[in-house]
């Protein structure tokens, strides 16, 4: 059996800050907000215990926003012993009206709520006076706010004073020092917010003492010292998939356990364009990694021939992907634990995950349930924008770090039809042209995924005075933020003929470049 979930899910020697989260997105952006100060953050469900709360010993708390009022039957409100504990707390949005709600101040339907852009004046202290509050020191007297907001604190609790007001929320912002309670009405981690960040920071740094520790040499040191005493002296094994996730991981337990670690790169013959050189000069080369090679190529052309149906590709795939890396590591038969690049929005999310299933996704890393591991999960408190960031600090090449996501069944979902030798050679060539392309006018990082599709159809084109049957290529290229939504790129029309006229004259079997301008939804981001 695959141990459970283990061992801690954050450097504890840090000052830790608890976000609690009341619903929506909100909470996850706060979190990478204070982790972009420098300040280790972790989400925590609103239904910890003001006990479990205590035990963290966090530097602070931060109520997130959400989607209810506080006033809903059903609206998710926290244990109101957290705010007895004397740790700096600060309430946003929602927060500041659970805060109100809790220590006996009033929220009311104010009548007109404010949603958007609105402007906010901090209280001065007397009438020319600096502010009243700490957290808007460093600030302008008058600033832009992002307001989302129906109802509205009409009243502070005893004890606190109003520091701060919008044109429709006259509570805007208010603070009891003593108890070190502080709450905002407005939005200061979106980026909508004018020196939103810095409020943050004055919150972080001046009311709860917190030391801008958190850094990406602390994360890795952290890391190391947390696989190397999971590990002792055993062996371990990682499955590198040409992808950004696994090879971070790879290269931190690496730092950590040296050879005790060993690498299973399975060449399923469906990746992209230089994927299996990258990944053999990278951890054979410069890192001096173990490597075991699999060259399954053949193998998974076999099992997929004649399968034109998407969702049996992708369960073939999976299946021939467990079987081989089974086979592997039994030839490696002392090792005990397996890396898995598992990252903080997959551990957020899953349990609270309920979504109609639209596609079986394969995770390269997905192995089966009863092979006889123990996971190390080394970037299980990162977010994907600080597992780059790790990448880069441990050395690893630009183009490993900055890849596009790629999906786990490869160049066989982007051929829709049955898949035989000559058409994944077809579609890697048209491919590495986009790649190629996109990077050179600058665009790749920006783009979500930029690639080509085959669909397995032939139409008429005339070459040189020739007709010819041939197939046609389809670009596809989206930007989007976490794939769930996605919108298709406005490409520049140069770039768009590059790729037009590249893939045509250097592509043999392709007469034929269309470009795919649907968002998702309707669409899916892959056409499999
Ligand atoms: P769709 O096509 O569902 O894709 O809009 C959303 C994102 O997921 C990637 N994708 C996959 N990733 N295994 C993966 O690891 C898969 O089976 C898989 N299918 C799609 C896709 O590239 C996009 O980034």
């Amino acid at each position: 059996m695959i141990a459970g979930r283990h061992g801690p899910s954050g450097p504890s020697r840090l000052d830790t800050v608890l976000v609690v989260d009341f619903g929506a997105q909100y909470a996850q952006l706060i979190a990478r907000r204070v982790r972009e100060a420098h300040v280790y953050s972790e989400i925590v469900p609103h239904t910890i215990s003001a006990a479990e709360v205590a035990a963290r010993a966090p530097a602070a708390v931060i109520y997130s926003g959400g989607p209810k009022s506080v006033h809903q039957p059903g609206a998710p409100l926290p244990d109101p012993g957290i705010l007895d504990l004397g740790i700096p707390t600060l309430g946003i949005c929602y927060g500041i009206q659970v805060v109100a709600q809790q220590l006996g101040g009033s929220v009311d339907r104010s009548g007109r709520g404010e949603y958007g852009r609105t402007s906010f004046t901090p209280t001065p202290a007397d009438d020319a006076g600096p502010p009243s509050s700490v957290l808007f020191d460093q600030v302008p007297p008058r600033f832009d706010v992002w307001m989302s907001h129906f109802d509205a604190v009409v009243e502070a609790p005893p004890g606190f004073r109003v520091t701060g007001s919008s044109p429709d929320a006259p509570v805007a912002a208010m603070e009891d020092p003593q108890r070190r309670i502080y709450a905002l009405q407005f939005h200061p981690e979106v980026a909508h917010s004018d020196g939103g960040q810095q409020i943050l920071k004055s919150f972080l740094y001046e009311v709860a003492g917190c030391r801008p520790t958190w850094t990406m040499s602390s994360v890795i040191d952290a890391a190391v010292a947390s696989v190397r005493s999971q590990v002792g002296d055993q062996r371990v094994i990682c499955g590198l998939s040409g992808g950004v996730d696994s090879a971070v991981a790879a290269a931190l337990v690496h730092k950590a356990i040296g050879d005790q670690l060993t690498c299973v790169f399975v060449d399923t013959g469906l990746l992209r364009a230089g994927e299996a050189e990258q990944v053999e000069a990278t951890f054979r080369g410069q890192f001096d990694i173990d490597l075991v090679h699999v060259e399954a190529a053949g193998r998974f052309l076999g099992a997929l021939d004649d399968i034109a149906d998407p969702e049996r590709k992708r369960k073939i795939i999976g299946e021939t992907f467990i079987r081989v890396f089974e086979e592997t590591a039994a030839g490696l038969g002392d090792a005990r634990f397996l890396v898995q690049g598992t990252l903080y929005p997959d551990i957020i999310e899953s349990g609270t995950k309920d979504a109609a299933r639209i596609k079986s996704h394969h995770n390269v890393g997905g192995l089966p349930e009863d092979m006889a591991f123990e996971l190390v999960e080394p970037l299980r408190s990162l977010f994907k924008d600080e597992v780059r960031a790790v990448g880069e600090e441990l050395g690893l090449p630009e183009e490993i770090v900055w890849r596009q996501p790629f999906p786990g069944p490869g160049l066989a979902v982007r051929i829709v039809g049955t898949i035989t030798a000559e058409r994944v050679e077809i579609l890697r060539a048209a491919d590495a042209i986009v790649t190629e392309e996109v990077r050179r006018a600058g665009l790749y990082r920006q783009l979500w995924q930029s690639f080509a599709v085959l669909p397995v159809v032939r139409t008429v084109g005339v070459q040189g005075d020739e007709r010819t049957y041939a197939h046609p290529v389809v670009i596809r290229a989206v930007t989007s933020d976490d794939a769930m939504t996605a919108d298709w790129a406005r490409l520049p029309y140069d770039l768009l003929e590059r790729l037009s006229s590249r893939i045509i004259n250097e592509v043999p079997g392709v007469n034929r470049v269309a470009l795919d301008i649907t968002s998702k939804p309707p669409g899916t981001i892959e056409w499999e």
